[in-house]
């Protein structure tokens, strides 16, 4: 294991980035991780990753206060921009609880990364960056030329990825003004186990599959990620000096009915969904450029037993 330099990753604490963090670590980075509150219990896990006492700092820092940023990404070679609300149920303000952190945050990162000179930026935006339009043709398949349409995003109360969707334009607008090298990556909906307390919006999306029994659910075609693989794809497009503009990071499209059925096969005793009724939309997603520069994933169904172990663990199902 080799000396790897100094890296920053933001919002050290949620789910995808403690995966990011640990597979850093054990890779021989250095890290310095932000968190709003370091001595919260839900930063805990990080102090348990394998070489973590020597190789990761914390610091103390909101989106919202650049200089906190600042400090933070002093003295690194990239960072990773990981740190967004993700909200599990529509949020009362969402101009200041999503917008506000999502692109001035944003903006905040890629100044201090200009100021400090950083080599190379990661921003983690998101599937909600260009999927989201109206009029998709069925089976139409989705690839880094697609933007999600930001009026429309309004209109139809999809605050969040209003928010994924400016701050990721505005990341460009700012690396085309600036030459700051910026690289993003689009992941789909993120699943598998999880290394912190508090749980995520997109596992809560999972559990509620496996235990809410809902009557009747929509078979839709899910584009899935293992959010282990997303660290892969993260250190990837970081390390890779050919890496250039968007990645969209997605492993597998399967529908919802499928997956229950391989969970039902392993863990039958959990409430399933009664009966599906088959989507409208069939849009499909094709993550090729990230594949081509060598990013590799698992196969669906460890992702699936993963995801439910750890939340077993977690207490959040029963055994
Ligand atoms: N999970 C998915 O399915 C998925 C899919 C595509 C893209 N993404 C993107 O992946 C990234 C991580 O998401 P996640 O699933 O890991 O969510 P998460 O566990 O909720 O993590 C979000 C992190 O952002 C931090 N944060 C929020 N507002 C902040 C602020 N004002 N200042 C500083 N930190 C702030 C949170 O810190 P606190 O702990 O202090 O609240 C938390 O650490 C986000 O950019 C998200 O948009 C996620």
């Amino acid at each position: 294991m080799g000396e790897k330099g100094k890296v920053c990753v933001t919002g050290a604490g949620g789910y995808v980035a403690s995966w990011l963090i640990k597979l850093l670590l054990s890779d021989g980075y250095t890290v310095h991780g932000t968190v709003r509150n370091p001595g919260d219990d839900k930063n805990a896990h990080l102090k348990s990753l394998e070489n973590a006492p020597e190789k990761l700092k914390l610091f103390k820092a909101d989106l919202l206060d650049f200089d906190s940023i600042l400090a933070a990404v002093k003295g690194c070679d990239g960072v990773f921009h990981v740190a967004c609300p993700v909200p599990s149920s529509s949020v009362p303000n969402p101009e200041v609880e999503l917008v506000a952190p999502a692109l001035e945050g944003t903006l905040n990162v890629l100044k201090a990364c200009s100021e400090e000179k950083v080599k190379r930026v990661v921003v983690v935006s998101s599937a909600a960056a260009f999927m989201m339009k109206p009029n998709l043709a069925d089976d139409q398949v989705m690839d880094e030329t697609c933007w999600s349409d930001k009026e429309y995003c309004k209109k139809t109360n999809n605050w969040y990825c209003y928010s994924k969707t400016v701050a990721e334009s505005e990341a460009w607008e700012y690396a085309k003004k600036t030459g700051l090298d910026v690289v993003t990556l689009l992941p789909t909906l993120v699943i598998g186990p999880m290394l912190q307390q508090a749980v995520n919006a997109s596992s809560l999306a999972l559990i509620k599959i496996l235990k809410e029994g809902f009557e009747e659910m929509e078979n839709t075609l899910r584009k899935i990620v293992d959010v282990r693989d997303v660290a892969g794809g993260l250190k990837l497009v970081y390390e890779k000096p050919e890496a250039e503009g968007r990645y969209i990071c997605m492993a597998h499209m399967v529908k919802t009915q499928d997956m229950v059925e391989i969970l039902r096969g392993i863990y039958p005793y959990y409430k399933y969904p009664k009966s599906f009724k088959e989507a409208k939309k069939t849009s499909k997603v094709s993550s090729e450029k990230l594949q081509k520069l060598g990013w590799k994933y698992r196969p669906v169904e460890e992702t699936l037993v993963d995801s439910v172990e750890s939340y077993k663990q977690a207490g959040l199902l029963d055994s």
